[in-house]
């Protein structure tokens, strides 16, 4: 593994199982960077009986000897990653050493004020369903030029200056657009006066940081949240988030450049889900879409929303496949389709009478297709014992071959329940 980089990354709307794969990886790297998005993310790792859920911290925070780093193009909400190091510390699990980008942008609490507000505004039909974490109003301040990076939270002139001059403006939007009260200054700049001091130990150059470890053999593995199809460009535009889920993103939000990297694992459920608003074309709006929600637990890590439910669209996947440019598909719950009879794929788009096999992110258009399906046997025993390829019923390798052939990309790790261990490697 000695200086492999590898991007890991979500193939359709997030929660694909990004933190297990992530988990399972980390082992043997030194090094896992989170490179985009925020508390948006919940990526859950379960280890023994124990189940974590991480928000900000990297997924591989439970292994001694790692470096964890939270890089640039990450937005961070420094109360809530504070709680997440103290959660570990009271448990005795930090065990690795963390780094915090000084160029990554804080959420502050002005900008979970205004997600509220601005999803309030939109209104039933204009919608994102955002996690309200702040994340879209602190990316905007971030390309307006006007955020506050970790990096101001340790010069208390600094951020007295930019604090002052974005409040200004936010309390009149605050007052003048919402009618809402205004924020008093004092409380958020002692309040970021003290994340500052808090967080001071853990703060670098992030990107130098990643460099020296390189420079010195030591392996990457860049840890994205979200997914593909909730890209900034990419996604299905406006129901995205605001940032770059795709393995470019890991280039830019790790301050890495894109010759070094060397692989890119797109986790893959093995159905689809969503949460939040917008386009989802191979929706199951019936029982097999409540089985699946049932079976897989589906519902949100960070905000508990229950999550759409649907089968599998190669469509959208083949185009992950592009976008990312996906050399080895992790495919993760794979013991949620247990026991059905059969299990539908969904191969090709109808619009307009006409069949379409590229994916669009024009969500006016996504939403009018109609999906066209293909069908594979699916299986009755429990496959989360098993532990190899060659253990997996008949009907369920054929199920990971036809994904292969389909993606033109082999599917190298399989997710057969959400342990640790339910985990079979094949060539990763
Ligand atoms: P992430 O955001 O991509 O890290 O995914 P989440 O943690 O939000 O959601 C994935 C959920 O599926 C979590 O509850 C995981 O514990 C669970 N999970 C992950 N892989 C598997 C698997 O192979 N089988 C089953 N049954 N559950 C899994
Ligand atoms: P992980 O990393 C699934 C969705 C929200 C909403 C849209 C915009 O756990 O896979 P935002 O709060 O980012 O402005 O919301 O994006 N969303 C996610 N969906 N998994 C996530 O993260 C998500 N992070 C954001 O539901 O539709
Ligand atoms: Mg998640």
């Amino acid at each position: 593994m000695a200086g492999q980089v590898d991007v890991i990354i979500g193939a359709q709307w997030g929660d694909e199982g990004k933190g297990r794969v992530v988990d399972a990886l980390a082992g043997r790297m030194d090094v896992i960077v989170r490179y985009q998005g925020g508390a948006n993310a919940g990526h859950t790792v379960i280890v023994g009986d124990e189940k974590h859920v991480f928000h900000l911290l990297p997924s591989g925070m439970l292994y001694s000897g790692k470096l964890c780093v939270i890089g640039n193009g990450v937005v961070v909400d420094p109360d809530q990653l504070l709680k997440e190091l103290k959660e570990l510390q009271e448990q005795g699990k930090d065990r690795a050493c963390l780094v915090v980008s000084g160029a990554a942008h804080v959420v502050m609490p002005y900008h979970k004020v205004l997600d509220g507000l601005d999803e309030k505004f939109r209104g039933k039909d204009r919608q994102i369903g955002t996690t309200k974490r702040g994340i879209g109003p602190c990316y905007v301040d971030k390309y307006n030029r006007v955020g506050i990076r970790i990096e101001d939270l340790l010069d208390a002139d600094v951020l007295r200056e930019k604090l002052s001059f974005n409040l200004e403006i936010k309390n009149l939007v605050l007052s003048r657009v919402y009618d809402e009260s205004p924020l008093a200054f004092d409380e958020i700049y002692e309040k970021a006066l003290a994340w500052g001091r808090a967080l001071a130990p853990y703060v670098d150059d992030a990107s130098l940081v990643v460099d020296q470890a390189l420079q010195e053999g030591k392996s990457i593995l860049l840890e994205g949240a979200q997914g593909t199809l909730l890209d900034a460009d990419h996604g299905t535009y406006p129901f995205v988030t605001s940032s770059h889920p795709t393995a470019s993103g890991g280039c830019l939000g790790a301050g890495i450049g894109p010759t070094r990297i060397d692989r890119v694992i797109g986790i893959v459920k093995a159905y689809c889900t969503r949460v939040g608003d917008g386009p989802f074309p191979t929706e199951d709006h019936g029982e097999k879409g409540a089985y699946l929600r049932d079976k897989g637990g589906e519902f949100g890590a960070t905000t508990g929303r229950p999550r759409r439910c649907g089968w599998l669209d190669m469509v959208a996947l083949r185009y992950a496949v592009r976008v990312n440019g996906i050399t080895a598909i992790a495919l993760t719950k794979l013991d949620v389709l247990d026991g059905l009879d059969e299990i539908k794929i969904c191969t090709a788009y109808e619009i307009d009478g006409k069949k379409q096999e590229n994916f669009t992110g024009n969500s006016t258009v996504l939403s009018r297709v109609r999906p066209l399906y293909e069908s594979l046997p699916g299986w009755s025993q429990r496959i989360d014992g098993c532990r190899s390829f060659e253990a997996l019923p008949e009907a369920a390798r054929n199920y990971v071959t036809y994904i292969e052939k389909a993606t033109g990309v082999p599917v190298a790790l399989i997710g057969v329940g959400p342990k640790r261990e339910q985990t079979i490697l094949r060539g990763l």
